[in-house]
């Protein structure tokens, strides 16, 4: 009985070890890399091997909380301790819907895009909601508590969602210090459409 047990474990090894090789040829086969979208693309980090498992196996705290403080240790607060840059050019970061795709131009700065997870302007109107509203964002605070919450989220988001689905901006690079200061500004300017609801 063991030996039938242990023969069919082995057989269904055999099996999952297939279908995980068919599906990576099958990815490699499909996917042609273009411009600065290459095939390394298809290959995961620690992070996101981990995220990918069942639950189960990725119920591992330990594990977990590692990951989590690796992308803390990432991150870089702005230099001059100053957040916040222009509303106006964080706007054009947060909605140009540029970046890291094979159409792009990649001499050109990449853009958040932002508004394709998350409500931010209450006057646009195509959105997504992967993410949560943004909307009204500048007066849950302005103080430095909230402004370094912010810019760590945008920097690494796995500092305090380990298995967060929004891009890395500071860490990947996507988005430069600058830029970040921009869409900050966009996030928590008074001024900035994000926080202007209509009467
Ligand atoms: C691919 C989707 C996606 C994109 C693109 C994205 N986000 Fe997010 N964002 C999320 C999700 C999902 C959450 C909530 C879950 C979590 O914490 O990871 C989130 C959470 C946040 C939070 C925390 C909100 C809170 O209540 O604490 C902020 C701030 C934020 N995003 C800002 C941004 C900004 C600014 C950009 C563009 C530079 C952006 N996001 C791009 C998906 C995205």
């Amino acid at each position: 009985m063991k030996i039938k047990i242990t023969f069919v474990l082995w057989l269904a090894g055999c099996i999952g070890f297939v279908q995980a090789e068919d599906m990576s040829s099958a990815l490699n086969a499909g996917f042609k890399s273009i411009n600065q979208v290459g095939l390394d693309r298809l290959e995961q980090d620690p992070l996101q091997a981990f995220c990918s498992k069942p639950r189960e196996e990725s119920g591992d705290a330990a594990v977990a909380a590692e990951l989590r403080e690796t992308a803390m240790a990432s991150v870089v607060l702005p230099g001059n301790g100053d957040y916040l840059g222009s509303w106006e050019r964080g706007q054009q970061v947060a909605n140009n819907g540029k970046g890291l795709q094979y159409s792009d131009n990649p001499e050109e700065a990449n853009g958040g895009n932002c508004y394709a997870c998350h409500q931010l302007d209450p006057a646009e109107v195509a959105y997504g909601n992967l993410g949560p509203s943004l909307t009204n964002y500048g007066a849950r605070g302005q103080s430095d508590v909230m402004l370094q919450y912010t810019w760590t989220k945008l920097w690494n988001t796995h500092a305090y969602n380990v298995c967060s689905h929004m891009p890395r901006f500071g860490a990947q690079g996507i988005l430069t210090e600058q830029q970040l200061k921009d869409v900050m500004a966009f996030l928590f300017d008074p001024d900035s459409p994000v926080n202007n609801l209509a009467e």
